[in-house]
């Protein structure tokens, strides 16, 4: 099938906007929707097909957004619904899609359905829409299980009358009962909201937690390999059966895509099954090392499992919650991890660009759609020296001051000029962007880069103009070769269709370039016609 007649989303590039550091119209500090419209040209020119946007609704940011107070407005610290509406208006005149977040595994403690939870008694019918339980011990101050928050702490939070609630996040964040139709209900209603507004998907935030174990048992009494009880449970694909259903009968070809932490390839396809989920996020393929048979046997086992229910894989190499990887690739140790050491472990940067470079050219390269997170086009660390009392991510806090969070890859992004807020903000703001911003990022902002031949920016470019010119890239399959010369054990190099080749050099010695046509693309210069290590090419074949 060609490029043009397959749906948009099996090889979609698709950019995620963090609204909050994106670019701030208002001069208030915070990233907005109209900051957003007056960069759409940029987007349009870097050659990215679609937008993801993290969520921008009413919100007390408890959870920078994802504590929802109303899933059908627009936080008024981004913007209106007005605002929201002209964005997509005009990202679509762009020819860009837009994804924009849903949140349904919890809401904030301020939506309207959860305060009226607790002004109702307990055993009421509206603590039905969450999880409210008596708790143990003779006096019920034990929490009713022993699961614990992802951001640390029990999972339950004890109300004034004595009830307990379930969050498996913040306490600002309550989880719904997804066994309510009512909680059904409202959220098609929600989906459909947005979907008659014209945006073109969803990205599913915690997309494999919305049902639980009504039993809700005590996770240490469970065998260890057993899939936990508030995860993973069947009834969640009944859910996405039905919003799938919903989707399909608009005429946007509005995609779905899973956040699916989900270790084991199995479970993670069964998301996808033709009529649940389109997409979901390769996030084995983010966590993996920088190590080549590591690659390739995340890469084998994504294709391997993808092909069995047709859908096609995604490419991920950062987001908002994890570690930017030029950071993560300079390190000794360039996996991803959620342990709170991994936010502070010092990186040869430099390494890590290289490496960041030429990973770029992997994920752009193999079959599917490929994510790229917003700063990543322009090579941004993590921002590791953000003083204590700035850092607003509440994994710091519920992890008594352990844990320093996500904020390092959130911080405003570098648009221009040499001095801060390095055109983030307008030039008559009134506050300083809501994290600080390093003194190094002049050299990295958009402006400085934009032009420069052998900059991030200009990688990424060229990387995706290419990406829509190369008939033998996006959806697909892949071939691997060999014929790499004697390092080829530390290298990947496949081909896509007859006319292109990839191949990234992972290991310590210069490899040899293979036979081909010409060279259509290098993540750096080339050493005596050898691929330096820590490097990729992009080859025409003959
Ligand atoms: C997802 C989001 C993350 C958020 C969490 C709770 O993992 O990506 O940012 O904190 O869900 O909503």
């Amino acid at each position: 099938m060609s490029r043009h007649s397959r749906p948009w989303w099996r090889d979609a590039v698709i950019y995620q906007v963090y609204p909050r550091s994106f670019a701030d119209g208002d001069g208030d500090g915070i990233g907005d929707v109209n900051g957003l419209r007056d960069r759409l040209p940029y987007l349009r020119d870097l050659g990215i097909d679609a937008i993801w946007l993290s969520p921008w609704y009413v919100s007390p940011m408890a959870d920078a957004g994802y504590d929802v107070a109303d899933y059908r407005d627009i936080d008024p610290r981004f913007g209106s619904l007005a605002h929201a509406e002209a964005f997509l208006a005009e990202a679509h005149a762009l020819d860009l899609r837009v994804i924009v977040d849903i949140v349904p595994n919890h809401c904030s403690d301020r939506h309207p359905a959860f305060a009226a939870a607790l002004a109702a008694a307990p055993g009421a019918p509206e603590r039905d829409l969450f999880w409210f339980r008596p708790g143990r011990g003779e006096h019920g101050d034990q929490p009713p299980n022993d699961w614990r928050s992802h951001f640390g702490g029990p999972a339950w939070t004890r109300v004034d009358d004595g009830d307990w609630y379930l969050h498996m996040f913040a306490p600002e964040q309550p989880d719904w009962n997804w066994d309510h139709p009512a909680v059904r209900a409202d959220f098609e209603t929600t989906l459909r909201f947005w979907l008659d507004r014209g945006v073109d998907g969803f990205r599913i935030d915690v997309a494999d937690h919305l049902v639980k174990d009504p039993a809700l048992p005590d996770q240490s009494t469970l065998d260890p390999a057993a899939i936990r009880p508030w995860r993973d449970q069947d009834g969640v694909h009944e859910i996405f059966r039905s919003w799938r259903a919903i989707a399909d009968t608009y005429p946007q070809q509005a995609v779905f895509v899973g956040e699916l932490w989900e270790p084991n390839a199995d479970r993670f396809t069964r998301y996808l099954r033709p009529d649940e989920l389109h997409t979901g996020f390769n996030f084995a393929f983010l966590a993996c090392p920088w190590d080549a048979l590591a690659f390739r046997a995340v890469i084998d086992e994504t294709l391997g499992t993808h092909a069995l229910v047709g859908a096609p894989a995604t490419w991920v190499l950062s987001n908002h919650d994890v570690v930017r990887h030029v950071t993560r690739y300079g390190r000794a140790d360039t996996s991803h991890s959620f342990a709170p050491d991994a936010m502070t472990q010092t990186a040869d940067l430099a390494l890590g660009t290289r490496r960041a470079r030429a990973a770029a050219l992997l994920s752009l390269a193999l079959p599917g759609s490929a994510y790229v997170y917003q700063g990543e086009e322009l090579g941004l660390p993590e921002v590791q020296d953000i003083a204590a009392e700035l850092l607003q991510d509440p994994r710091w806090l519920r992890s008594g001051f352990t844990d320093r969070g996500r904020d390092g890859c959130r911080v405003p992004l570098p648009w221009s000029g040499t001095a801060k807020p390095y055109g983030f903000s307008p030039d008559w703001a009134t506050a300083d962007p809501w994290l600080p911003q390093p003194e190094a990022w002049a050299a990295l902002s958009a402006q400085a880069q934009a032009g420069s031949r052998p900059s991030m920016l200009e990688l990424y470019r060229r990387a995706l103009h290419l990406r829509r010119t190369e008939p033998d890239l996006g959806d697909g399959t892949l071939t691997w070769l060999d014929g790499a010369g004697p390092a080829a054990h530390g290298v990947l190099y496949f081909r896509r269709g007859d006319g292109f080749a990839c191949l990234v050099n992972l290991s310590a010695e210069p490899v040899p370039l293979p036979p081909h046509g010409y060279l259509l693309l290098a993540s750096d210069p080339l050493q005596e016609l050898k691929v330096a290590p820590d490097s990729a090419v992009w080859l025409r074949l003959v």
